[in-house]
């Protein structure tokens, strides 16, 4: 179950008996790692406290839309952009029906409707209210619209009836949420991944580098290996946690991540260059700490730095290699000009002069552009954006190599 490591999950639970196993279902995905934030219809606490889910979970229970002090901790709409995964157990058939409909009435409709996160539901209800025709017209929507159903299961129900309607035990929701993060589209590829900033030295204290934070590219790293792909993340320093299972190369300087990028570059199938690599280092590192002079100007004598994904792209066994264009103007005339210019197969081109998206912010928005086409993926969360990321180039990477092997 360590899909679910350092996991985002919203655990939605609305009105029914079975909101009993939901306090289980809690400490089940906290126990597998997983950071749980609950979201309780009033129906929910009708069946059982907010103390007890706060408890399990460790954090507060999101209950109200329209209440100004949790807008102030975590809002609807920040609530929907954290969470990697909302699962709604149980999920009754009154709150099927409303998030059917494209209701955003209570908190927890809203966030469904706000979020870029799957969405699963585990039904809980009477077999007569499962089997209705109404409810079957409400699943078949929801499904239509890309949510996951989970269950329900057969069995005994709590009024006394036998039949379909029974919410899955807190043990198969927990393995079927992590099965969520398990797309597989990588399943025996080797990715290679630059992140972060580099380091270039003046002297033993000083150094020139950028204000990359890394994230987008420990992001890509979490993706890659939930879709099951063998990871090394060369990393510049950043303050990030390197995902669980990632072989992590901490690097300085571009010249030290050339090397661990070029090593065992034969046996990577993708490689993703997310760094912000410095273009120039300084042509000495001197040997002790610059005194500051009489002078009033300095200058500084720059060498070029190694442009690490066009060594990669020009190399004899070259991967599917993907680089990244962060532009503050003429965003696709130099996404495409690097494209050619480094041999890419992909180039991931983000507007960093908008202030929402890019440097050190939680969110971004890309455009890939490939030799072909321009393919815009709209603003969300970085960990979202990664999935989808992933997805697209294993699904391009996969048909490229097809295509080579025709030949
Ligand atoms: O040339 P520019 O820095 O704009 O290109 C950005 C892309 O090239 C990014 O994918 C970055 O990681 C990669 N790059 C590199 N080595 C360099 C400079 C950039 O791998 N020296």
């Amino acid at each position: 179950m360590h899909r679910l490591t350092n996991k985002q999950i919203i655990l939605g639970i609305t009105g029914g008996i079975a909101a009993y196993k939901s306090a289980e279902l809690t400490r089940l995905l906290k126990a597998a790692g997983a950071d749980v934030r609950v979201v309780m219809t009033s129906a929910a606490t009708e069946f059982i406290t907010p103390l007890t889910l706060q408890a399990l979970s460790g954090n507060p229970v999101h209950r109200h839309l329209l209440d100004t002090e949790a807008e102030a901790g975590m809002g609807h709409i920040e609530l929907a952009k954290w969470a990697d995964l909302v699962l709604i157990a149980p999920s009754s058939a009154n709150f099927m029906a409303r998030l059917a409909s494209g209701l955003g009435d209570d908190l927890l409709t809203t966030l469904c409707l706000a979020t870029d996160a799957p969405i699963c539901l585990a039904p809980a209800m009477n077999q007569a209210m499962w089997r209705d025709a109404s409810t079957q017209r409400n699943v078949e929507q929801l499904s239509a619209r890309g949510i996951r159903l989970f269950g329900p299961g057969v069995g005994e129900q709590a009024c006394g009836d036998t039949g379909a309607g029974r919410m899955l035990e807190p043990t198969e929701l927990a393995q079927l949420a992590a099965n969520c993060f398990h797309s597989g589209c990588l399943s025996g590829k080797t990715v290679f991944i630059t992140a972060g900033p580099t380091r270039e030295p003046l002297d033993p204290v000083r150094y020139l580098s950028n204000h990359s934070s890394g994230k987008m590219g420990y992001a890509l790293a979490q993706a890659a290996i939930d879709a099951g792909a063998r990871v090394r993340l060369i990393s510049g320093p950043v303050t990030l946690t390197p995902p669980a299972r990632v072989e992590c190369v901490q690097v300085e300087t571009a010249e030290q991540m050339l090397a661990a990028s070029i090593r065992d570059i034969e046996h990577c199938d993708i490689f993703i260059a997310a760094a912000a690599v410095a273009d120039y280092r300084p042509t000495a590192v001197a040997e002790h700490k610059i005194k500051k002079g009489s002078e009033e100007i300095m200058e500084l004598h720059l060498v070029k730095n190694p442009d690490i994904v066009a060594s990669v792209a020009s190399h004899t066994h070259r991967p599917y290699t993907v680089g990244f264009a962060a532009e503050t103007r003429d965003l696709l005339t130099y996404a495409r000009d690097k494209l050619e210019r480094k041999k890419l197969d992909l180039v991931i081109a983000n507007d960093v002069s908008r202030q929402e998206i890019g440097f050190g912010s939680d969110e971004n928005a890309v455009t890939l552009v490939c030799r072909n086409n321009d393919t815009p993926l709209p603003q969300t969360s970085k960990r979202q954006l990664a999935v989808k990321l992933i997805e697209e180039i294993a699904r391009r990477a996969s048909a490229d190599q097809e295509t080579v092997a025709d030949f």
